[in-house]
């Protein structure tokens, strides 16, 4: 097991610098982020919101060591340049301290809860009894302490998503990626997760960065981030309503 040291709220956790990424279109490229700046800090729930095909998830991919930009560089924790890595180390990086949230939650349909969790961790280097005592805890903390064998065919679409949340937060990462985590759930389970991605930034410290279409989604955020066409066009500090930052101290039911 690796040994972390987080760093405090309001420190940056990811400082992002003209970042340019092209995909191949006919005979010639289309630039899909156009020389665009980003960081997230620690304890802060920061939105990225933005039309569809706007570049959101091509840039938590270049952030996060999925996708390699064309220019522009990563600094990311202690990396000063995530892009300058070999693809080990980069895999590393993100295994270590970068959790995925995603729209269509990415579990392995012949997995258990507690297995989706656990895998992971020894991945890591748990032992297979630290590993399934922390999923454990991390399902129970997304309240799912009574779903703990289920497969993903036996959950609903928010349980499926809070597995997916628990697996992300088991390792404690120090970024948390989610990409549309709202969109394929209804406006309760929707606020389920939504409340613990605020969890996750303000009581874990993690950097969470959330990509979302939801305009419900940005009462909790302490930041507020659009992007349109592959360009970053507003950029907004705000408190997140007290009645979210309460509800985000209760447990999800
Ligand atoms: N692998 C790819 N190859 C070619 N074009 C891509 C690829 N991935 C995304 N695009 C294009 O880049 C643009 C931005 O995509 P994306 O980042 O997925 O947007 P968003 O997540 O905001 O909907 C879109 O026009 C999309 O079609
Ligand atoms: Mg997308």
């Amino acid at each position: 097991m690796i040994t972390k040291v987080h760093g405090k709220h309001g420190d940056a956790a990811i400082e992002a610098k003209g970042i340019i990424k092209r995909f191949k279109s006919g005979r010639g490229y289309v630039e899909v982020l156009k020389n665009v700046d980003f960081d997230a800090r620690h304890g802060d729930l920061t939105m990225v919101m933005g039309p569809s095909g706007s570049g959101k998830s091509t840039l938590i991919a270049a952030l996060s060591g999925l996708l390699r930009p064309d220019e522009g560089t990563v600094a990311a924790l202690d990396q000063p340049n995530l892009w300058k890595l070999s693809s080990g180390k980069i895999d590393k990086f993100r295994l270590d301290h970068c959790g995925f949230i995603f729209q269509g939650f990415n579990l392995f349909p012949s997995l258990s809860a507690l297995q989706q969790v656990t895998t992971v961790l020894k991945y890591q280097g748990l032992t297979p009894d630290a590993a399934k005592a922390r999923a454990k805890l991390a399902l129970e903390e997304v309240g799912l302490g009574h779903r703990l064998h289920q497969r993903p065919a036996a959950l609903s679409g928010g349980e499926k998503q809070r597995v997916a949340i628990a697996r992300a937060l088991a390792k404690d990462p120090q970024i948390l990626f989610a990409d549309e985590p709202t969109s394929a759930l209804d406006g309760e389970n929707g606020q389920v997760v939504i409340r613990l991605l605020r969890r996750a930034a303000t009581e874990h410290g993690a950097a969470v960065i959330c990509v979302t279409h939801d305009p419900r989604l940005e009462a909790w955020a302490d930041r507020v981030i659009h992007i349109e066409d592959g360009v970053i066009i507003d950029d907004q500090r705000r408190s997140p309503d007290p009645e979210a930052l309460l509800n985000s101290a209760l447990a999800p039911h």
